[in-house]
């Protein structure tokens, strides 16, 4: 069985009220019972993080890569443009990350177009609304059937 860990960045426990011109009216809930479905049917496992607090999501990564995740499904939000310290955690365990965003953050303001996470990310699904998480779900799974 495939353990998938899915972190939630930064105001994505906003979702639904945040912006939703450029994010949509899905709640971060609707996203995690969707993500679930998906688990169940596929047989895998998962579990799922949101914080607001970088340092929170480099303990969360640590700590679970070593005693239960397969792989990491992470929309790492702002700290996508800023964070070296997730980037060195995600670079620092054994487990594969895919990066997922709601938005095209190549459409969008051009601080967003740079990725502290990507060139240590397996791959990246961005533009698709909830369907990022879904697809970037079946790519982590697919990541870990592979190895
Ligand atoms: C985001 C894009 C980021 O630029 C932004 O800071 C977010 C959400 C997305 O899912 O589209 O908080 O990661």
């Amino acid at each position: 069985m495939a353990n998938i860990l899915v972190i939630h960045g930064p105001n994505l426990n906003l979702l639904g009220k945040r912006e939703p011109g450029i994010y949509g009216k899905v709640t971060l809930a609707a996203i995690n019972k969707e993500l679930q479905a998906l688990a169940k049917k596929n047989k895998a496992g998962i579990k799922i993080f949101q914080t607001n607090t970088e340092g929170e999501i480099v303990n969360i990564i640590q700590k679970e890569s070593e005693s239960w995740a397969d792989a990491l499904l992470i929309n790492p939000a702002a700290y996508t443009h800023t964070s070296l310290a997730i980037r060195e955690a995600i670079s620092a365990v054994k487990i594969p990350a895919v990066e997922v965003h709601l938005s095209n953050i190549f459409k969008r303001e051009e601080f967003r177009h740079k990725s502290f996470i990507s060139p240590v990310a397996a791959g990246g699904i961005f533009g698709f609304g909830k369907d990022s998480y879904l697809l970037g779900f079946l790519a982590a799974l697919s990541l870990v059937k592979k190895r």
